[in-house]
């Protein structure tokens, strides 16, 4: 027996990726539960390879690909997208299967060019195309910025399946290759992660691109995403998932984010979580001493408020938070309301410092930032109830107005 087994999808689509056990580290993502890297194979009368593997990678995929059918019998390698989790091993698969043709999109085949510094033709295929595989047929449809310029997904229509590239992934390693073989918690919690880390800022586009495939009528019943398992069970619940997330709506849910030298912005933290429960809301405490930057992400994708607290040191916000910041401005999560607080020894800039920071990421600040010295007594700590308080009513009034 083959130590890589294909594993087949539907009637003529095999799986023939690699399985991640190890990565923890994914561009800065905490990575808890290892990746894979999906390939897929279709077996028409053109034989095509559907996107690649990372390169350490390429012997699994390879091994997986012969356990189907001879890697040189390969007709067609389709890029869907030029990351190089996905197209690492390009290079050397062109080399060893000396495929007929290879596909990218208009922006792929630069990509590509610019990547590996190719000196063979990529065929470009623009949005709409579609192209026949001889006795099936591809079609195209360029998704720019999702999450890459040059991102595409195709869809199969004899399989009715999508090969959806980065769309509708995760971060999970198993043995298991189906969405119905794995803990439905996981799955959830997993897939908003991904969603929360890559795809959040560019939600504006994710909810054109689900109206543009409703308003094409395409009949779905597998989604093969290039990382995590295939959607056979749970297709119209992913989808609808990443409609929500997209959509950004407020919830009574508050962030608490926050870094502590001394135990007093932790204290604060905790006040500031009573009056947030006292005004409805249910408070996450996240502190950066026990969360990850990208769990903290994902606890704020379906968040109605972001607070965050710092102490001051050197006359700075403390480094765990400011790289926290940094971190989720690029995410541009929206709808939020959020406030500042932090304690401080002589100085005190580092709830301000958090509070601009808020404000450019468009926050909107339910009060000025609040600064304790030292160790906040018995009125600071009401001080802070109040805040949550406060925050948990804005809250309150954006539900209403958005129907939440
Ligand atoms: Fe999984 Fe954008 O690469």
């Amino acid at each position: 027996m083959n130590s890589f087994e294909a594993v087949k999808i539907t009637d003529r689509v095999w799986w023939v990726g690699a399985i991640d056990w190890a990565i923890r580290n994914f561009h800065g993502y905490l990575t808890s539960r290892g990746t894979t890297y999906n390939a897929y194979l279709v077996m028409a009368d053109k034989v095509t390879l559907v996107d690649t593997v990372k390169r350490p990678f390429r012997d699994e995929m390879l091994a997986r690909v012969a356990s189907v059918v001879d890697p040189s019998k390969i007709d067609y390698v389709v890029s869907h997208h030029s990351e190089m989790d996905h197209s690492g091993s390009l290079p050397e698969v062109i080399e060893a299967a000396r495929p007929e043709k290879v596909f990218a999109s208009t922006n792929g085949v630069k990509a590509l060019r610019d990547h590996f510094h190719l000196d063979r033709e990529i065929v470009a295929l623009k949005d709409g195309e579609k192209l026949s595989l001889g006795d099936a047929e591809l079609t195209f449809l360029e998704t720019k910025m999702l999450h890459w310029p040059d991102s595409m997904v195709s869809y199969l229509a004899g399989e009715k399946l999508v090969f959806s590239q980065d769309g509708f992934g995760m971060h999970l390693a198993s043995t298991e290759r189906f969405d119905d073989e794995l803990d439905p918690s996981v799955l959830r919690q997993e897939a908003a992660k991904y969603y929360a880390n890559i795809l959040l800022p560019f939600s504006t586009l994710v909810t054109k691109l689900l109206a543009r495939v409703a308003e094409l009528g395409l009949d779905i019943s597998t989604i093969a995403p290039d990382h995590g398992p295939v959607w056979r069970k749970d297709v119209a619940g992913i989808i609808g998932r990443w409609k929500k997330w997209a959509a950004q709506e407020p919830t009574m849910k508050a962030a608490v984010v926050y870094d502590s030298m001394w135990q007093s912005t932790a204290l604060m933290a905790r006040a500031i979580a009573g009056g947030l429960a006292a005004g409805g809301a249910s408070a996450k405490l996240l502190p950066l001493s026990a969360s990850h930057r990208s769990d903290v992400a994902t606890e704020v994708l379906d968040a109605g408020a972001l607070l965050v607290g710092s102490p001051t040191m050197n006359n700075q916000m403390f480094p765990t938070v400011a790289d926290c910041l940094t971190y989720l401005k690029g995410l541009k999560p929206k709808h939020l309301v959020g406030a500042a607080f932090g304690s401080y020894g002589w100085s005190g800039e580092a709830a301000g410092k958090v509070a601009e920071e808020l404000a450019a990421m468009k926050v909107e600040l339910a009060a000025e930032p609040l600064k304790v010295r030292y160790v906040p007594d018995e009125a600071a700590l009401a001080k802070c109830a109040e805040l949550g308080l406060s925050v948990a009513e804005k809250l309150k009034e954006k539900c209403a107005a958005s129907g939440g």
